[in-house]
């Protein structure tokens, strides 16, 4: 049967259709975690271990879903996570997520490993803007990513720190994924049986990492995995020094990506950072470590009232945001939660699925009988 964007109603649909037209190396890349990924089923499942609580009769007709992260008023309390590659799962790319992002008064986070320029996106995005940063060996490309976020004014930067090195995603390693695609007799099979995502790829400018071009061939010119690119390109000497030192360059709204314990959301506050992405980068990276929902409680207890607490990962629902929000996260972010939609829709499809979300968490909250998302607190959830 024929479906389209109209049909999706959730992320599972768009899941569904993104398979059908993907190459396959490609869906997998999207869809793959690391090792068993059990992580990655956990980061949504953890969200039906409790339940929400409403409260009735509160005479709610006038939604605000308003936050606000890193000094940015967001129009609802989820936003676009900043994922890599994107103009390999649909032409338009970062520009169109953006795009969308700006429809509904969100961020959108832009990746190192990104397929438009800095400064491309800066001209022609205008809702908040977050550059997400992977400290690479070359310290040359770290000071001049930060020096382009700085000229073309993103609004706020992150520093992803859970690849130190590759995660083991199986699934790439038997589909053979590499950046740039591996245009093997097996990938022609792939793409000239979805045609209408070869036609775009093959017509459509040049697929390329923008931002690290000029300093990086792999990636770009020359092959390779993305496991193999953390590994051998990313500083794994990175430490707290060294985020103190990123953030000083910086100067501006500061956040770290992929903070999992108390002990290291302190050291976040202690470094001068704004917010932290409670994060195990979609379960791609350290397998069988706790979903970002399951810590959530205790780090925002430790320190939700010094800094801005940000669950990410696994998010499919409205309720999924809700149950967050309760236990004390200021927003959440995602990134398959649209990466689906793009790939089958470009901007178009993004839009769907955000629109989809902002109808359920507005659904949610009216049945939940809050007004504000400042209304819920861990009096609307109960574990079981
Ligand atoms: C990933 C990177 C590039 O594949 O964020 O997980």
């Amino acid at each position: 049967m024929f479906k389209s964007i109209e049909n999706c109603n959730n992320v599972n649909d768009f899941r569904n259709l993104a398979k059908q037209k993907l190459p396959s190396p490609i869906f997998h890349y999207i869809d793959g975690a690391a090792d068993d990924e059990s992580t990655y089923k956990r980061n949504t499942l953890a969200y039906d271990d409790c339940d929400l609580v409403p409260n009735v009769l509160a005479g709610v007709n006038k939604i605000d879903m308003t936050t606000t992260i890193l000094g940015q008023k967001l129009d609802m309390p989820i936003y676009c996570a900043p994922t890599a590659l994107q103009r390999l799962f649909h032409h338009e790319g970062e520009i169109g997520v953006g795009k969308a992002a700006e429809k509904f008064g969100t961020m959108f986070g832009v990746s190192s490993l990104g397929t438009a320029s800095i400064e491309e996106i800066a001209k022609q995005i205008s809702s908040p803007k977050l550059f997400q940063l992977y400290v690479h060996k070359d310290q040359g490309l770290n000071k001049s990513l930060i020096e382009s976020c700085k000229e073309f004014k993103f609004d706020a930067l992150a520093v992803t720190v859970d690849t130190a090195v590759g995660g083991n995603r199986e699934r790439d390693l038997k589909t053979g994924f590499t950046i740039p695609m591996n245009l093997s007799f097996k990938s022609f099979i792939s793409f000239i049986s979805h045609p209408s995502w070869a036609y775009n790829y093959f017509t459509k400018p040049k697929w390329e990492l923008s931002n690290l071009k000029k300093h990086i061939s792999e990636g770009t010119n020359v092959m390779t995995s993305v496991g193999d690119y953390f590994t051998k390109m990313l500083d794994n000497s990175l430490d707290w020094k060294g985020i103190e030192t990123i953030n000083k360059h910086w100067g501006g709204q500061f956040a770290l990506k992929g903070i999992m314990s108390v002990e290291d959301a302190k050291k976040a506050i202690d470094v001068g950072a704004s917010a932290i992405m409670l994060s195990n980068h979609g379960g791609r990276q350290l397998d069988g470590s706790r979903s970002p929902f399951d810590q959530l409680s205790e780090i925002v207890d430790a320190v939700g009232d010094k800094i801005d607490v940000i669950c990410e990962g696994g998010i499919r629902r409205g309720t999924h945001i809700l149950k967050a929000l309760s236990l004390g996260a200021k927003a959440c972010s995602g990134g398959r939660m649209y990466l689906y939609a793009l790939a089958v829709g470009g901007q178009k499809g993004v839009e769907r699925a955000l629109g989809n979300l902002k109808r359920e968490i507005e659904r949610d909250m009216i049945l939940m009988g809050v007004s504000s998302i400042d209304q819920l607190s861990k009096k609307n959830i109960k574990f079981r």
